[in-house]
């Protein structure tokens, strides 16, 4: 069997109505509503995210995003805002008492993405668009994961979209790019970093049939395909999270131990985040 099927013209190419609509049916909506203030997202009722997810423990998720006053991404475009999620010093995860000192990290997960949840079935299309903020610039020394799908039990990701200097391929991946890695730490593409611009990046994962397509658009462009769909690995179902998780340096523990600057304050702006059901072919690319 080949590795590579025929470029997915069959995709109904749709265009996102106002209000956050689309003419693909949303099973995950991570798009933040117009009005949303930061300590929204420390409740259930009126966050999108789960409010306690992936953070360092003493941190409220009011304390860890921003909402920067920048343009919406063309998927927020009349409905939602940006987002920026940071990281400092505080961004230790301790997940029942093991803190993991290496990472610095915040994620978010949309409200309704559990194990049972259909956004892992079928075939679908995780959105997420992210800028710079040269305020709170990335460390591209570091290795970053920035959108990512976990399995349930936490042995792999199906998926991750990273930055920064993959630990022991310094040398094969400019530090300064976007990357899109499969389960086996492939990298399938990537892209440089434009500052001041959104960059639109979309994935649709087949579960059953074991493939993967990225999309990416800079600005307001529509999203174009630019990796075919490839073999992956999806078993394991598990959660999409959004937010950063930084790598420390200079270990081969890097869940515990490592080198991390003190006085950390970086972030990303994200916006555009959903989940759409594709098995009719449907993508939404603007
Ligand atoms: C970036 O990270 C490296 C490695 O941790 C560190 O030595 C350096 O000081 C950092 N640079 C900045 C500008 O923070």
């Amino acid at each position: 069997m080949s590795i590579f099927v025929a470029a997915a013209t069959a995709f109904i190419i749709q265009s996102a109505a106002a209000q956050c609509s689309s003419s693909c049916d949303i099973v995950l909506d991570g798009r933040v509503p117009e009005g949303t203030t930061p300590s929204d997202f420390d409740s259930y009722s009126t966050s999108p995210f789960n409010a306690e997810y992936v953070k360092g423990e003493d941190l409220q998720w009011s304390e860890i995003v921003e909402l920067p006053d920048v343009p919406p991404s063309i998927f927020d475009e009349g409905c939602a805002i940006p987002v920026e999620v940071t990281i400092s010093d505080e961004s230790i995860f301790n997940p029942s008492g093991d803190p993991q000192n290496g990472f610095r990290r915040a994620g978010l997960q949309i409200q309704g993405d559990d194990p049972e949840d259909p956004s892992s079935e079928g075939i679908k299309t995780f959105h997420w668009s992210v800028m710079i903020d040269p305020q709170r610039p990335l460390n591209y020394s570091h290795e970053y994961l920035l959108a990512w799908h976990e399995t349930a039990s936490y042995d792999a990701n199906e998926f991750q979209f990273q930055t920064g200097s993959l630990i022991g391929r310094e040398s094969q991946y400019p530090a300064d790019t976007w990357k899109m890695i499969d389960r086996n730490n492939q990298v399938m593409w990537s892209t440089d970093i434009v500052e001041g611009e959104w960059q639109n990046f979309a994935l649709t994962v087949d579960w059953d049939g074991n493939r993967l397509s990225t999309y990416y658009s800079l600005g307001d462009a529509p999203l174009e395909l630019v990796s075919d769909s490839v073999y992956n690995n999806n078993a394991g179902d598990g959660q999409f999270q959004v937010g950063i998780l930084k790598k420390p340096t200079g270990t081969s523990d890097v869940v515990n131990s490592g080198f991390q600057e003190s006085g950390i304050d970086e972030g990303l702006i994200y916006g555009g985040i959903f989940v759409e059901d594709s098995a009719s072919g449907c993508v939404t690319t603007e």
